[in-house]
């Protein structure tokens, strides 16, 4: 088997506050739970795990915020934005991943520091194929709304299908258009249940729908021949692998796909620090290892 690079990070955090999310997407890997079984971390548990973190590291750090569902379902979430920034003032920043259908841009202070990933996926008929109706006017709304707000930063991530992939560069100049000319767009290609072996299948609903998913290497073939090397560092998977502490509602594991389980909340920042200095080699085993 070839070999990919792998680093650990010691200024990246990511958290994953919560399990709920107000979509079903047709595509959607995740391992979402509404309802009374959901699992939400609270604020002081997040803000606790957050202090031992920098307590640990002593460093500037980012948070990579994002839902197993959708972030801005947290009650508390802009509230724990606006704590944490008061409190770690120039030494933080962040990055937040959402669906962009729950706009709460109001209640967060300051935008300067954040840097939004929203999931748009194609041109209007292809995005709500996937995430229904109503969807598109709704998340370009509030990525117009974030961008002139004064967000430090913004990308709409795509995932491609057999459908979108002819009209990537249309959606593209569309979202210029509509949110600002510095809006950045980046594709992902989706995984399907074939992509996990045994155990790890389980992240996927008994609805995923995998006709428009193409397997990644067809993918990446297609998009080459159509667009040359337009959109190559974006699926480059030669590019290092970065493993950071992940808490998810499940556990802490050593990245967002929660498959290295590095201990739980409230085991201390050493052992989980050492947990990830040592999951370099579960990684290499792990079924994505050459596809994430
Ligand atoms: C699981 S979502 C959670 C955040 C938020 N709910 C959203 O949709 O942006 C995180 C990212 O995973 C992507 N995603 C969903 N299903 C996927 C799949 N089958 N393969 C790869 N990425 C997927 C989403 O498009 C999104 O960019
Ligand atoms: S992709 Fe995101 S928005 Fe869609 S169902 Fe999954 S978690 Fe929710
Ligand atoms: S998904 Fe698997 S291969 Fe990729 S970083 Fe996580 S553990 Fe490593």
């Amino acid at each position: 088997m070839s070999e990919r690079a792998i680093k650990v990070s010691k200024k990246d955090l990511y958290i994953e506050p919560i399990s709920s999310c107000n979509l079903q997407c047709r595509m959607c890997y995740s391992k979402v739970i509404n309802g009374g079984d959901a699992k939400i971390l609270s604020e002081k548990d997040i803000l606790d795990f957050v202090e031992r973190f920098y307590v640990f590291f002593k460093k500037k750090f980012n948070i990579y915020w994002c839902g197993t569902g959708e972030i801005f379902l947290h009650k508390d979430f802009p509230s724990i934005i606006n704590v944490l920034n008061k409190k770690y003032n120039a030494k933080i920043t962040h990055d937040i991943m959402t669906n962009g259908t729950i706009d709460r841009l109001n209640e967060i202070e300051d935008l300067g520091n954040i840097s939004f990933f929203v999931s748009i996926d194609g041109l209007k008929k292809f995005h709500e194929w996937n995430r229904g109706k109503g969807t598109y006017d709704k998340t370009i709304a509030f990525c117009k709304k974030a961008v002139d707000s004064g967000c430090r930063k913004l990308e709409v991530r795509c995932l491609v299908t057999k459908d979108n992939v002819f009209s990537l560069a249309e959606f593209e100049k569309e979202l210029k258009l509509k949110i600002s000319p510095f809006v950045k767009m980046g594709i992902n290609i989706p995984y399907a249940p074939a992509d996990f072996t045994g155990t790890y299948s389980q992240c996927f609903s008994k609805n995923f729908d995998d006709s428009r998913v193409l397997p990644k290497k067809e993918m990446l073939s297609l998009i080459h021949k159509i667009f040359g090397s337009r959109y190559n560092s974006d699926i480059e998977i030669t590019k290092p692998i970065i493993l950071s502490l992940c808490l998810l509602p499940f556990g802490v594991f050593s990245c967002c796909d929660g498959i290295v389980k590095l201990g739980c909340i409230v085991t201390n920042l050493k052992s989980l620090a050492n947990n990830l200095a040592n999951s370099e080699e579960k990684c290499k085993i792990c079924p994505l290892y050459l596809k994430c």
